[in-house]
């Protein structure tokens, strides 16, 4: 095991999914218990994160002291090395000259941590994130790349195999930065490739039958992939102690519900409970064209349904969740500062406050691509585990100004008809999300020989990494005229087609 020591740096959990890719098992651990999971773990190489505090501040966290002396090898990053330097006494000052983004490093000194990366002389992009800075090395350390900013921007006592780098290897804006991590584990420490998504599975598995015992444990599914795989897993792990409810709004798409019910009772074999609740939640979302109210009543309301049903299966002791590690950061807040609310997200999330059961949260240290990767290994067919991100409102929040039953039925035929489009051009994983938005506006047309008098139908297709920033898809135009075609002539009700041409910011990816 690769024990990664947490000064609680934002991007902490990447270190670890740096070590995952390179096949290598790691914990986390935060600083003030990781003198324990010594113990526990033997970990055979140790990797110290970055995080907010300042070296120089009274009481600042340290790793256990005793890490220096398990001749393991360590690699500091950021704050981590800081402490490094001092812990082993070498010295480390607050500085004015705060180094924030992109650097460029010039390597001094070969090293195993460079291995068939940076050659001595050359210069390398890096991604830089701090105030304090070293000072003077601490015996047996020698520098190993400078840069403008930073005259000890990576050092190390090759001796005692310790690595320290003042920048974020971890971070995609370090490009060579996850094979300077792949040659710690490897190179350095000498650990093989063994973990495996097969491996994350297994153990996975074993702490979810560790928490649960024999008690029940209920999972809101939303037909997305994350509760999906979430569900599939505690599934294997503890067989009909699980039930499902898919509380199911009228809000999806074209055969959706159908294909989640068929694939959960046919394909798994797991307790499910189907909600037919579209009565309800269209009952009262009609009429209402405020974007945060709506958001607001499908919250509620799919909180109260699902409870009502918890408590028809007579109750739970456990709440299961698809709750990724991007959903963990970005409900905890760093700076401590009031952020505006863009929009009320709805998930199967925001139970937990209410209904008084522990969590199961198996997939809390995956990013999403991993999660697909989970469910393939857990057997999810490819188209599902392949699928854009699909917002919890759904349809609700694709149809401005006040929904109806027969806006909801114009807007899936016409969204289908997008999404089959651009599965059969080949462009269905080249595109972050796509699909369609029906506008509440009505336009004239001549159709034949009459005249038409219709809504206008936007269609929407973005790139992104994240989903927070994104760009719109530079489709080539004939796509476009193809497409709206299409739609014009098979979904009665639309007579004009347009294309959103808004990057996030200024746009968001939804329209509400
Ligand atoms: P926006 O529209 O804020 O969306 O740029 C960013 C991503 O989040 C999805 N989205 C949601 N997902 N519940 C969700 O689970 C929601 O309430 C929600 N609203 C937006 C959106 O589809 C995009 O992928």
């Amino acid at each position: 095991t690769v024990l990664i020591i947490d000064f609680g740096s934002q991007v902490t959990q990447l270190i670890a999914r740096r070590i995952r890719e390179a096949g290598v098992y790691s914990e986390i651990v935060p600083f003030q218990s990781a003198d324990a999971a010594i113990d526990r773990l033997n970990p055979v190489a140790v990797i110290l994160s970055g995080g907010p505090a300042s070296t120089s501040d009274i009481g600042s966290p340290r790793a256990p002291q005793r890490v220096f002396d398990l001749g393991v090898p360590v690699l500091g990053i950021c704050y981590g090395q800081m402490s490094m330097c001092i812990q082993n006494g070498g010295k480390a000052e607050g500085s004015d000259h705060r180094e924030f983004g992109r650097a460029f490093v010039e390597v001094h000194k070969a090293s195993p941590l460079f291995e068939g990366v940076w050659d001595v002389g050359t210069k390398h992009e890096v991604w830089m994130s701090h105030g304090d800075r070293v000072i003077e090395l601490p015996d047996g350390f020698e520098v190993l790349a400078t840069s403008p900013g930073a005259p000890f921007a990576a050092y190390a006592d090759e001796a005692r195999k310790f690595y320290g780098v003042m920048f974020h290897p971890e971070v995609v804006h370090t490009p060579d930065g996850a094979k300077l991590l792949s040659n710690f584990v490897h190179t350095i420490a000498g650990i093989e490739s063994d973990w495996s998504m097969g491996a994350f599975r297994e153990e996975a598995i074993r702490r979810i039958r560790e928490q649960v015992g024999d008690k029940k444990v209920i999972c809101g599914l939303s037909g997305g992939v994350d509760s999906s795989v979430a569900a599939v897993l505690i599934h294997e792990a503890i067989g009909d102690q699980l039930t499902c409810i898919f509380v199911d709004h009228g809000l999806m798409r074209l055969n959706e519900a159908d294909e989640v019910v068929g694939m959960f009772r046919g394909q798994y074999n797991i307790p499910l409970v189907h909600v037919d609740a579209s009565d309800l939640f269209i009952g009262e979302l009609e009429g209402v064209s405020d974007p945060e109210t709506k958001r607001k009543i499908i919250g509620r309301l799919f909180i109260e349904t699902f409870e009502a049903e918890a408590k028809k299966l007579g109750g739970a002791d456990f709440l299961a969740q698809g709750t990724l590690y991007p959903d963990v950061i970005e409900s905890v807040s760093f700076t401590g500062g009031p952020s505006v609310t863009i929009k009320s997200h709805h998930n199967v999330g925001g139970l937990p406050e209410r209904m008084n059961m522990g969590l199961v949260e198996p997939l809390r240290e995956l990013f999403k691509d991993e999660v697909r990767k989970l469910g393939r290994e857990l057997g999810l067919p490819e188209r599902f585990v392949g699928r854009h991100p699909f917002p919890g409102p759904g349809l609700a929040i694709r149809c401005p100004g006040g929904i109806t039953r027969d806006k909801l039925d114009i807007l899936r035929k016409a969204d289908a008809i997008y999404l089959e489009e651009i599965r059969n051009a080949g462009l269905y994983d080249a595109i972050w999300q796509a699909f369609a938005v029906l506008l509440p506006v009505q336009t004239v047309g001549v159709m034949g020989d009459g005249r038409t008098y219709d809504f206008v139908l936007a269609l929407r297709a973005v790139t992104s990494v994240d989903g927070m920033t994104a760009d719109f898809y530079h489709y080539d135009m004939q796509f476009l005229a193809n497409t709206a075609t299409r739609i014009i002539n098979e979904v009665k009700g639309v007579n004009r087609v347009v294309y959103d041409v808004t990057s996030k910011p200024p746009g968001t990816i939804e329209w509400e």
